[in-house]
């Protein structure tokens, strides 16, 4: 069997009309109505499993000869439309959703990557993805290889015949750091890699990522794109750019028959979308870390007010990021918003000068005055999410981060004393007010 229907790859074709913007595609992409119902939104499938007209129905649609919806573990409806907007906002060619960003991560590399290989990644991580790649996928066979996101020598030596993709956020959770995608980019493909890009914390109308030479995209749909703390979800997205065929010898399980599947060629088959297709029928159906229909469907409601959302977001950080650096009792402010932030001239390079709403700053009086703010806040929240219209607080060294030794701690860019903030869209008065408030408490 060589054929799987473009419906399970979510194969997008790529049109020459000019694409819509991406306020635009947030509300109707992948979206044409319900015929049954003509429902205005789109339902919410809330289904394990669809009927088969009949045997020869069934029989067709396992064979693959028929698209067409069997169970909810590897496509929903709800799901296929959430998939088809982040594919055409991101400007990929296909998207596969799943239950948590985690998941997004774990498959994106699995769909790669076994026994013996290994994957490079730039160390200033978010705490969970860290401790997948530095303690997990090493005791399942798969080597990660960190270096710090601007040694652009160190990633590069890192790679050799076994590499299967390099990994960066390209904003770190909760560093800050911007990092630059073009040069890790020319740096990947110099050697046959894909390059795998966590686009979480700027989103894409902060960061165009496939423009600037990602093959892949990851986000959590749990922060800013869901952007109201209901629902965790995660989704990966093929650029559709990355010829994996020119490198069979490195990725044999895009170009080999694979038994598990028919003895289907992903790349004869899928064409720029055997990566994506893959990840659905082998990962995502084989361990089953599906998105839930209604999950789908709330991240849905937040993805629609994404731009207007990631516009005030950055505002208030900015403007709560210049409060921080002329306060008494602050020592340091980590925001590349800031003119003299390390990371300001990548910022306008890779984020168009916008720094997204997270922020860190060190308070005087060191770790103990850090809890006291924390416990002193009365109106943002104490918690350890990120990307929520919300305001939220969190201490990474004691929570996110806790798991990491202090050599770790130093890589992924984490002070004892750092206080991370996600600025959320309150009126940026009222934020300014707690984080005061709670200063004065902390003196
Ligand atoms: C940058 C980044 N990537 C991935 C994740 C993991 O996402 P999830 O919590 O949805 O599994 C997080 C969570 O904080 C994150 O900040």
């Amino acid at each position: 069997m060589k054929h799987i229907p473009q419906r399970l790859a979510l194969f997008t074709k790529k049109t020459e009309e000019t694409p819509m913007k991406l306020e635009t595609l947030a509300l109707h992409a992948g979206y044409d109505g319900d015929p049954a119902t003509h429902a205005a939104t789109t339902p919410i499938y809330q289904t394990t499993s669809f009927t088969f007209d009949d045997t020869q129905h069934g029989a067709d649609l396992f064979d693959l000869k028929v698209a067409g919806n069997i169970y909810t573990r590897i496509m929903n409806p709800t799901q296929a439309v959430l998939e088809q907007r982040l594919t055409e906002m991101e400007g990929g060619v296909g998207a596969l959703c799943v239950a948590s960003g985690m998941a997004a991560i774990t498959y994106s590399i699995q769909c790669l990557a076994s026994v013996g290989c290994n994957i490079v990644s730039t160390s200033q991580l978010y705490g969970g993805s860290y401790n997948l790649f530095a303690h997990t996928f090493p005791r399942q066979g798969i080597d990660v290889r960190f270096a710090s996101h601007d040694d652009y020598a160190a990633l590069e030596a890192h790679i050799d015949d076994n590499t299967r993709a390099l990994f960066c956020e390209s904003i770190g959770n909760p560093a800050g750091n911007v990092v630059d995608i073009v040069t890790l980019a020319e740096i990947a493909h110099r050697h046959g890699v894909p390059l795998i890009v966590d686009n979480t914390v700027p989103t894409p109308f902060l960061c165009k990522a496939f423009e600037l030479g990602a093959d892949i995209v990851i986000h959590s749909l749990t922060k800013y794109i869901g952007g109201h703390g209901t629902s965790i979800g995660g989704v990966i997205i093929d650029s559709g750019k990355f010829d994996w065929a020119a490198h069979a010898a490195r990725f044999p399980m895009l170009n080999e028959p694979d038994p598990s599947y028919h003895g289907v060629v992903y790349t004869e088959a899928l064409g720029p979308a055997a990566y994506i297709g893959r990840c659905r029928v082998v990962p995502l159906r084989n361990t089953g870390a599906a998105i839930s229909p209604l999950n789908a469907f709330l991240i849905m409601q937040g993805l629609e007010t994404l731009g207007l959302r990631m516009e005030r977001h950055c505002e208030n950080a900015q403007r709560v990021a210049e409060h921080l650096q002329r306060h008494p009792q602050v020592e340091w402010v980590s925001y590349a918003g800031l003119s003299d932030s390390p990371y300001h001239t990548l910022c306008k390079k890779i984020t168009g000068g916008k720094a997204s709403g997270i922020l860190s700053f060190g308070i005087r009086g060191g770790k103990a005055a850090g809890a006291q703010f924390i416990d002193a806040l009365q109106m943002i929240l104490r918690l350890v999410n990120i990307g929520d219209a919300k305001s939220l607080a969190c201490h990474p060294a004691t929570t996110t981060h806790r798991q990491l030794g202090p050599e770790e701690l130093v890589s992924a860019g984490v002070r004892e004393d750092m206080v991370r903030l996600s600025i959320g869209i309150e009126h940026v008065d009222d934020i300014i007010a707690d984080i005061d408030q709670a200063l004065a408490a902390a003196a």
